[in-house]
């Protein structure tokens, strides 16, 4: 194919994409405000199990949804609905990262609680399908990825805002080979969708009682996206003048997240989506491993929580499967029941989970054979839930 050839094809595909950009950014200008969850009767929680461990782990957490929102599902305040259809085969056969049945019945929910979802990677023989994840962040217009990371005794308390719906992930599966020498992809965001993820992290450390928020990019090098995300930072955080705002790059960011004596003045860190995957799997490591964070999709209509790890076919495969540690997913599901402000019972779930992790830690979950079992790990949680609850009646 000749050079010109190769200009104008690449340029065609490129303008496409711009037109799609430049109407997802208007869509998202003219959207409304937050629903309100705290309100919505019956509310309806979606359970979709995805691939590998997820059935495992996510039929554990429906379990203990039945027992710690016993009372709500009694008087029909909750209803549980069984969403099957998220699995790579079913994907790959209907050609579509989220088949229509699928994304109308996730629809027909207001929260989902979400297992991993295997993404297919070049050359392993699933067709080239986006990221269920990403997909249904975008689909549902999730814009902002919560992910607490907690270690008391590092007085560690951190919560990042990671933007969930641009910059890299935007069009991450439509970058193209222009010749067989040279490959593009892309990374956008718009105005819209900075000022929204910001003013999310700043109205969570106000209402949190936090004193800094972080700004994390690499805008010495990514100069034009990243310069946008730290211009309406500091536009943004005029607003918010009690709130200290700080500047990082995401390089020297990873460094200071295993240096003792700076990483205690992190508090709330917002950044373009790329790195904050990046680095949430680095706090999450810093906790005790990817498995121990959950992971909050915010939309205005809709949210979606899931576990932060991968679907791990691979225990599956060696027949490890029932070996899988849950405590991403009720981590994750632990943060719906706060969005949805079953307040009380998302404290349970969180204070029974440090009980069960860490402090008392009776049984431990390794992922193989000697450890416990996902279902031994859920019977435990479901006592110790017992527990606390007979020590302190939660209000219902
Ligand atoms: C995450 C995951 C996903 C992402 C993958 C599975 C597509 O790493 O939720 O952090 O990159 O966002
Ligand atoms: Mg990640």
């Amino acid at each position: 194919m000749s050079r010109e050839q190769q200009i104008k094809d690449a340029c065609e595909k490129f303008a496409l994409l711009v037109g799609e950009q430049l109407e997802r950014a208007e869509a998202i200008k003219a959207q409304g405000g937050f629903a309100d969850f705290g309100s919505l009767k019956p509310l309806v929680i979606g359970f979709c199990g995805g691939d590998g461990i997820g059935p495992i782990i996510s039929a554990e957490t429906r379990r203990i949804f039945t027992h710690l929102l016993a009372p709500q599902l009694e008087r029909g305040d909750v209803v549980l609905k069984d969403i099957a259809g998220l699995t790579i085969e079913n994907r790959s056969r209907a050609g579509k990262t989220l088949p229509d049945d699928v994304l109308e019945e996730i629809k027909s929910c207001h929260v989902i609680l979400k297992g991993p979802t295997m993404t297919p990677q070049k050359g392993d023989g699933w067709p080239n399908l986006e990221s269920a994840n990403v997909a249904m962040r975008k689909e549902l217009d999730l814009f902002a990825n919560l992910r607490p990371v907690r270690v008391p005794e590092l007085d560690i308390d951190w919560a990042f805002f990671r933007e969930n719906t641009e910059g890299a992930y935007a069009v991450g599966n439509r970058g193209f080979e222009i010749s067989p020498d040279l490959a593009v992809d892309f990374t956008m965001i718009t105005d819209e969708g900075c000022r929204r993820i910001i003013e999310a992290a700043f109205d969570y450390a106000v209402k949190n009682g936090k004193s800094k928020v972080t700004a994390v990019t690499k805008a010495n090098i990514i100069k034009t996206t990243d310069g946008m995300f730290l211009e309406i930072f500091s536009q943004i955080g005029e607003r918010y003048p009690a709130i200290e705002k700080e500047e990082r790059y995401i390089d020297i960011m990873t460094a200071k997240l295993i240096d003792e004596r700076v990483r205690s003045g992190f508090q709330v860190v917002v950044l373009p989506n790329l790195y904050g995957d990046i680095i949430t799997d680095e706090a999450g490591q810093i906790q005790g491993g990817v498995g121990t964070a959950g992971s909050a999709n915010i939309g205005k209509r809709y949210a979606m929580f899931e576990a932060i790890h991968g679907s791990a076919d691979r225990m599956v495969a060696e027949g490890r499967g029932d070996y899988a540690n849950p405590s991403s997913l009720l981590r994750a599901a632990a943060m719906l029941l706060a969005h949805v402000e079953l307040t009380e019972q998302a404290r349970l779930l969180d204070r029974a989970l440090d009980i069960c992790q860490q402090e008392e830690a009776k049984i431990r979950i390794t992922g193989n054979k000697g450890g416990a079992t996902c279902r031994e790990f859920g019977d435990y949680i479901m006592e110790t839930l017992d527990k606390l609850a007979e020590s302190c009646e939660p209000s219902r």
